[in-house]
C-alpha cells in the first residue's frame, strides 16, 4: 500500500519481499543505491517512544526462533534487493558484528565472486556498559556491486588531513617523486591545495544525541550524517535509492534533500508515521495516499 507518494518517489507500507517483487515487474536494474538496515537479531520487540508526551508504541518485533530463522528471512530479501539494482549500482546492507560474518558469506554467494567492494566500520561513542569485554562501538556495512564488469558510481569522498601532514606540508597536495626503477624516493608538494585523504573504510560519525532535532524516537534511527556519506559517495543527482527497511525514514529523507529519488517500505505503521513526517512535499501537491 503506498503511503506517501511524491513525484515519482514513494514509500510502501508492507512486507518487503512482496513490496521488492512487485517492483521487479516494472523497477528491475533502476536503482543505484539499496541501503537497508534490518533487524539487528537482538531477540527484542522495540519500542518508539513519542517525543511530547513520552509515550511508548510497539515499533517493530526482532524475536526469532534462532539465528538460522533470522538468516532465512533476510537473504531472500537481499537477493530481491539486487534484482532491483542497476549495473553501476551497490547495496550496502548495515548489520552488526554478531551476524556480519554470516551475511557477508551468503552476500558472497548472492553477488557472486568479485562483488564483494567495501566492509565499511561505523564507528560511534556512546554511554559506557558495564561488561567484562570491550565495549562494542561498531556496525559493520557491507557493500556489494550489482555488476563489478560496469564501472560503479562512485564518488570519491574525502577526509580532513592528519595534523602531522597539516604541520609538514600545510593544506598543499602532496606528490610522489619516483625513481627510475618506478620506487618512491620522497614525498614532494605541488602548488595546489590538498582536497584532503581519499576516504577510508573507518568511519567515525556521532550517535543521535538524546537532545537533538533530528531524534524522531523510533528505535535505533541512523544518523542523517552517517546515511548522507553513503548517498553522496554511491549516488548522483537524479538517481534512485530504495530502502527496505525505512525504518524511520533515514534514507529517504536525505536521498530526497540531495535531489535522489526514492523508493521506501516498512512494514510498521508507526515507521511509516514517522517516515512520513520527515518527508516534504511541494506545496499544494496530494495529501498521503493512505
Ligand atoms: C533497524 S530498523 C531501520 C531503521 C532506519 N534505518 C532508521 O534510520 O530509522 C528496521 C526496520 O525494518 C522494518 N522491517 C522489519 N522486517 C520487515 C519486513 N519484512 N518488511 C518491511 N519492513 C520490515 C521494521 O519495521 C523496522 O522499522
Amino acid at each position: 500500500m503506498v503511503a506517501f507518494e511524491v513525484d515519482e518517489s514513494a514509500l510502501y507500507r508492507g512486507d518487503n519481499l512482496a513490496v521488492m517483487r512487485a517492483l521487479a515487474r516494472t523497477r528491475s536494474e533502476t536503482f543505484t543505491l539499496v541501503y537497508m538496515d534490518p533487524p539487528f537479531l537482538t531477540g527484542r520487540v522495540h519500542e518508539a517512544i513519542s517525543r511530547v508526551d513520552r509515550s511508548s508504541k510497539v515499533a517493530f518485533d526482532d524475536r526469532w526462533v534462532d539465528r538460522a530463522s533470522y538468516l532465512e528471512a533476510l537473504l531472500p530479501r537481499i537477493a530481491a534487493a539486487r534484482v532491483l539494482l542497476a549495473p553501476h549500482g551497490s547495496l550496502v546492507v548495515h548489520i552488526d558484528p554478531k551476524t556480519s560474518h554470516y551475511v557477508k558469506v551468503a552476500c558472497d554467494e548472492i553477488f557472486g565472486d568479485d562483488a564483494f567492494a567495501s566492509e565499511i566500520v561505523w564507528r560511534y561513542r556512546r554511554w559506557p556498559s558495564k561488561t567484562a569485554n570491550f565495549q562494542r562501538v561498531h556496525d559493520v556495512l557491507l557493500r556489494y556491486r550489482k555488476d563489478p564488469k560496469t564501472a560503479p558510481r562512485f564518488n570519491q569522498q574525502y577526509e580532513p588531513l592528519a595534523p602531522s601532514t597539516l604541520a609538514t606540508w600545510g593544506q598543499k597536495q602532496q606528490r610522489a617523486v619516483v625513481g627510475k626503477e618506478g620506487r618512491r624516493l620522497r614525498s614532494s608538494s605541488t602548488k595546489h591545495a590538498s582536497p584532503g585523504v581519499p576516504m577510508g573504510d573507518v568511519w567515525d560519525v556521532g550517535v543521535i544525541a538524546p537532545v537533538s532535532r533530528e531524534r524522531t524516537g523510533y528505535p535505533s534511527q541512523k544518523p542523517e550524517a552517517l546515511l548522507e556519506r553513503i548517498v553522496r559517495s554511491l549516488t548522483d543527482e537524479g538517481d534512485w535509492v530504495l530502502d527496505p527497511f525505512a525504518g524511520s525514514g533515514t534514507t529517504l529523507a536525505v536521498a530526497q534533500r540531495l535531489g535522489r529519488h526514492f523508493v521506501g517500505i516498512d512494514a510498521s505503521e508507526v515507521a511509516i508515521d514517522t517516515a512520513c513526517s520527515r518527508l516534504s512535499r511541494p506545496v499544494g501537491s496530494a495529501i498521503a495516499n493512505r
